[in-house]
C-alpha cells in the first residue's frame, strides 16, 4: 500500500479509536445487558454497539477494505483488513472495573501496518505505525532498557481455551526467574504497557488476533521483541503470544515455552 493511502488510514484509525473510546466510556456509566459466550467469556451490549460504530465509520471511508471484528466476524474480502476488538477487557467492563480499551489494527498484504488502542478511562490513546514508532498520546514509547529480572513485572494473561495446569505451571516458572506477575484482564493494554516500559513482558498461551495485533505492533515499534504471533492461521484462530523487553527474551522464552522456534532468528533480524 502506498504511503499516502496509509497516511489516510492512520488518520482515520486514530480518530475512530478516540470516538469509540468515548462511546465505550459513556456506555460504561450506564447499566449494561451482559451475556456469557462461554465460561469466563463476557459480552455486553456495548461490545456490539462500539464495533458497529467503528465498522460503519471506516467502511464509509474505505468501502473496499475488509473487517474482522470480535463480535461481528468477517465482513468483505481483500488484503487490506481492519482487525477490531471493540472492548478488550470485557470482563472488567461488565464488572464496572475501568481497565478496558478499544483496540484496532490494520493489515495490508499480510503485514501489520497500523495499530491504535484507546483506554478512555485513563485518557490514553496509544498508536503505532510500521517503521514509524509507537506513541502514547504525543510521547514516543520505548520498552524498558536492560531490565533486571528480579524487579520485572510480567503480565500473564489467562485464557479458558488452555488447560488450567498449563497456566499455573507457567506462573511458577516465571516466578522462578525472579520476576513477579500480574493479570489485569486486557491483553491489548497489557501489550501497550510493555511498549511503554511500564511492565516488562506479556504472555498468554492462547489469545485472539483482535486482542493482540495493535499492541504487538506497539511493542515492536517501541524496540521490544515479540514471537511470530501471526504464523499459521493466527489471524482467524489466535495463537500464543509473548512480547517483552529484549533483555528478558531468553529467560521468558525458556519460562513460558512461547517463541522457542523463532526467537533467535527474530532477535537477529531486529538487531541487524
Ligand atoms: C480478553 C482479554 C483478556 C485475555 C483474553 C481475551 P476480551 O479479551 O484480552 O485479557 O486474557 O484471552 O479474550 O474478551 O475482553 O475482548
Amino acid at each position: 500500500m502506498r504511503g499516502a493511502e496509509l497516511d489516510t488510514r492512520e488518520e482515520a484509525l486514530v480518530a475512530v479509536a478516540r470516538e469509540a473510546g468515548e462511546l465505550a466510556a459513556r456506555l460504561f456509566s450506564q447499566p449494561q445487558s451482559i451475556k456469557m459466550k462461554g465460561k469466563q467469556d463476557f459480552v455486553t451490549a456495548a461490545d456490539g454497539e462500539v464495533e458497529r460504530m467503528i465498522v460503519a465509520r471506516l467502511k464509509t471511508q474505505f468501502p473496499n477494505d475488509a473487517f474482522l471484528g470480535e463480535e461481528e466476524g468477517v465482513k468483505g474480502r481483500g488484503d487490506a483488513i481492519w482487525v477490531i476488538d471493540p472492548i478488550d477487557g470485557t470482563a472488567n467492563f461488565a464488572n464496572r472495573i475501568p481497565h478496558f480499551c478499544v483496540s484496532i489494527a490494520f493489515m495490508s498484504a499480510g503485514e501489520l501496518a497500523l495499530g491504535a488502542i484507546s483506554a478512555p478511562m485513563y485518557g490514553e490513546i496509544y498508536r503505532a505505525r510500521l517503521g514509524k514508532g509507537a506513541f502514547l498520546n504525543d510521547r514516543a514509547m520505548r520498552v524498558a532498557e536492560k531490565p533486571d529480572i528480579r524487579r520485572a513485572i510480567v503480565e500473564l494473561g489467562w485464557s479458558s481455551r488452555r488447560p488450567v495446569r498449563a497456566y499455573t505451571q507457567m506462573v511458577e516458572r516465571v516466578l522462578a526467574t525472579g520476576a513477579t506477575f500480574q493479570r489485569a484482564g486486557s491483553g491489548a493494554l497489557g501489550l501497550a504497557y510493555v511498549a511503554d516500559g511500564r511492565t516488562h513482558g506479556y504472555c498468554e498461551l492462547h489469545i485472539n488476533s483482535w486482542d493482540t495485533l495493535a499492541g504487538l505492533l506497539m511493542v515492536r515499534e517501541a524496540g521490544g521483541w515479540t514471537n511470530d504471533f501471526l504464523a499459521g492461521e493466527a489471524l482467524q484462530r489466535g495463537n500464543a503470544v509473548l512480547a517483552c523487553a529484549p533483555g528478558l527474551k531468553e529467560a521468558l522464552v525458556a519460562a513460558t515455552g512461547v517463541g522457542q522456534a523463532n526467537a533467535d532468528e527474530q532477535l537477529k533480524r531486529r538487531m541487524s
